[in-house]
């Protein structure tokens, strides 16, 4: 559903993705980790086309970005790290121009905005200003907007931060359903606990190389078996733990 082919992103001599494929069936959530600046949100705006790649393919629902980027584009829902809302639009007015852009109208349109209104909770504030929206409003209504076209294909950049215990749940919640219906979710983040709850594989990169991937139990055995948790083995796999860099520091 969503396929990366030895993709590279070259910033002048800095290669920020270096040949990184993977592929996320239809039903997978696919957890996407690796360390600050490792070249995970470069990866993430390439496929929601925002930035152009150097080299390599991003396929969306079997259709070429490069070639068919509108079909590759209908296909998606993106959910970015620092989301951009315009903060003079309603709730309302907001989901209402983002189906518009997708072309869901009229009555249809109405009653989808509801539905993710709902969904994420945030029915109450439908005819607020987004610049009234707490960082967790804010966060939710993104999802909304990001779900509201029914994409096939969901590629999301740290969801977690900043969201209360609830809206965390709630985030969870809603990507398992989707899952279940057959959406394919990307999603990056630094809560690995949340990527060992919620991945049926991930891909760890690691100075914009890919150093491990598989489902969750295979990159667990990389460790030798010793540990049941992904930190240890992200920590070792990525660089160590720096705790004897830290003594040295002190
Ligand atoms: N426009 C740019 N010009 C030059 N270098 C860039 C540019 N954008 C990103 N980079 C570099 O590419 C590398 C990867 O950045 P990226 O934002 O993809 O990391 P990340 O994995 O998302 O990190 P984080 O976990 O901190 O969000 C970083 O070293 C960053 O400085
Ligand atoms: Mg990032």
């Amino acid at each position: 559903m969503i396929a990366l082919q030895n993709l590279v992103k070259q910033y002048g001599d800095f290669t920020a993705v270096d040949g990184v494929t993977l592929d996320v069936q239809p039903g997978e959530i696919h957890g996407f980790l690796g360390p600050n600046g490792a070249g995970k949100t470069t990866t993430l705006r390439m496929i929601a086309g925002l930035l152009e790649p150097t080299s390599g393919r991003i396929l969306v629902n079997g259709h070429d970005l490069a070639t068919h980027p509108v079909e590759a584009k209908t296909s998606l829902g993106f959910i970015p790290d620092r989301p951009y809302i315009y903060e003079k639009l309603t709730a309302g007015e907001f989901l209402r121009f983002h189906g518009g852009l997708y072309g869901i109208e009229g009555d249809a349109v109405t009653e989808r905005v509801h539905e993710m209104l709902d969904l994420f909770d945030l029915r109450r504030w439908e005819d607020e200003l987004v610049e009234s929206f707490s960082h967790g409003m804010k966060q939710r209504l993104v999802m909304s907007a990001a779900f509201l076209h029914r994409p096939r294909a969901v590629v999301v950049d740290e969801p977690m931060v900043g969201l209360d215990p609830r809206g965390a749940r709630l985030i969870k919640d809603v990507f398992r359903k989707m899952s279940e219906r057959g959406v394919a979710i990307l999603m990056s983040t630094h809560t690995l606990e949340v990527a060992q709850e919620l991945s049926d594989r991930i891909t760890i990169i690691n100075k914009s190389r890919i150093v491990a991937q598989g489902t969750v139990d295979e990159v667990l055995r990389l460790s030798g078996g010793e540990d049941d948790q992904l930190t240890s083995v992200f920590l070792r796999l990525t660089g160590g733990s720096g705790l004897q860099e830290i003594d040295e520091l002190l």
